[in-house]
C-alpha cells in the first residue's frame, strides 16, 4: 500500500553541545522513513543509528506525545511544530513530507528560551509568569454542585478555550518581536472569565506582564504569527483581553506601562 511505502528524506538538525558553545546545522542523509511514522518517532530513530554507529544522540524534549503536554518544541522548515495547522509537533507525521524532501530541525529561537542542548530550550520564564500570578489563592477545595455557582455558557467556553494552552512556546518562536503575549493572555483569559478568578484580575495582569516584560519577552505588534502557529488554535482575542485588564489595573492601581499591542 502506498501509504506505507519507504521513503527517504535529508534532516538538517541544529547540534549544540551546551549553552555556551556555538551551533550548527549537521545534515542527515537518507534517513528512511515511513509515511505513517511520526516526527518524533523518526528522530528516535535516527537516534538509535547514531549511538550505534558512536555519535551523540540528538537532543530534543517529548513527554506525552499526543499533543496534551506542550513539551515537544521544534521548528521545522522555519515553523514552530511544522506545516500541519493545529497540530504539535509530536503529532506531525512523516505523510506531511514527500520523498526526497531536505528537512530543516531547530530549536525555539528567542532570547527568553536559551538553547540548553541542541533541540532542547530552557522554557523555565514560562513557569516564572505563572508563579507570579497565573493561579486562583484560594483554597478551592472539594468539587461544588454545578449549579452551585452559576456561569454564563459563553464566558465557560471562552474559559475552556483560554485554558486549552498547552504552554508549548511556539508563539513566541514564530513572532518576530519574540513577544509572549499570546501564552500570557491565555492564562489570563481563563481565569478572568470565571467568576472564582475574577478577584485577583487586576493583581494577576499587572504581575504577570510584570514578569513577563522581566524575562525579555518583546512586546505585540500584531503580526498574529502566534496564532497561526499555536497548535490549540488560540485567539489573539486573549491578547486584547489581556491588554484591557492590564490598562485598567494600571490605571487603578497606578502602574503606567502599555503592556503591548495586539488582538484588537
Ligand atoms: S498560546 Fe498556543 S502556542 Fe502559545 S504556549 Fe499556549 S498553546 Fe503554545
Ligand atoms: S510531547 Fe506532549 S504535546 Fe508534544
Amino acid at each position: 500500500m502506498a501509504s506505507h511505502a519507504a521513503m527517504q528524506v535529508t534532516l538538517h538538525v541544529w547540534r549544540q553541545r551546551s549553552r555556551d558553545e556555538p551551533g550548527r546545522m549537521v545534515a542527515y542523509p537518507g534517513v528512511e522513513v515511513s509515511p505513517d511514522m511520526s516526527f518524533l518517532e523518526m528522530l528516535d530513530e535516527l537516534n538509535e543509528r547514531l549511538t550505534a554507529r558512536g555519535e551523540e544522540p540528538i537532543a530534543f524534549d517529548s513527554d506525552c506525545r499526543e499533543g496534551i503536554c506542550g513539551a515537544c518544541s521544534l521548528t521545522v522548515n522555519g515553523i514552530p511544530h511544522g506545516p500541519r495547522k493545529g497540530t504539535t509537533v509530536c503529532q506531525l507525521h512523516l505523510r506531511s513530507f514527500r520523498d526526497g524532501d531536505e528537512i530543516f530541525v531547530e530549536p525555539w529561537r528567542a532570547r527568553a528560551f536559551p538553547v540548553v542542548k541542541d533541540l532542547v530550550v530552557d522554557r523555565g520564564a514560562f513557569d516564572r509568569i505563572i508563579a507570579a500570578g497565573g493561579f486562583v489563592s484560594v483554597r478551592t477545595g472539594g468539587c461544588p454542585d454545578a449549579n452551585a455557582i452559576p456561569v454564563p455558557k459563553a464566558a465557560a467556553e471562552a474559559a475552556m478555550d483560554a485554558a486549552s494552552c498547552i504552554g508549548c512556546g511556539a508563539c513566541v518562536a514564530a513572532c518576530p518581536n519574540a513577544a509572549a503575549m499570546l501564552f500570557v493572555g491565555a492564562k489570563v483569559s481563563h481565569l478572568r472569565h470565571l467568576p472564582q478568578g475574577r478577584a485577583e484580575q487586576d493583581r494577576r495582569a499587572l504581575s504577570m506582564v510584570r514578569q513577563m516584560d522581566a524575562e525579555g519577552f518583546g512586546n505585540c505588534s500584531n503580526y498574529y504569527e502566534c496564532e497561526a502557529v499555536c497548535p490549540k488554535e488560540i485567539s489573539v482575542q486573549v491578547i486584547a483581553e489581556l491588554n484591557r485588564d492590564y490598562l485598567k489595573a494600571s490605571f487603578l492601581h497606578g502602574e503606567r506601562k502599555a503592556a503591548g499591542g495586539g488582538g484588537s
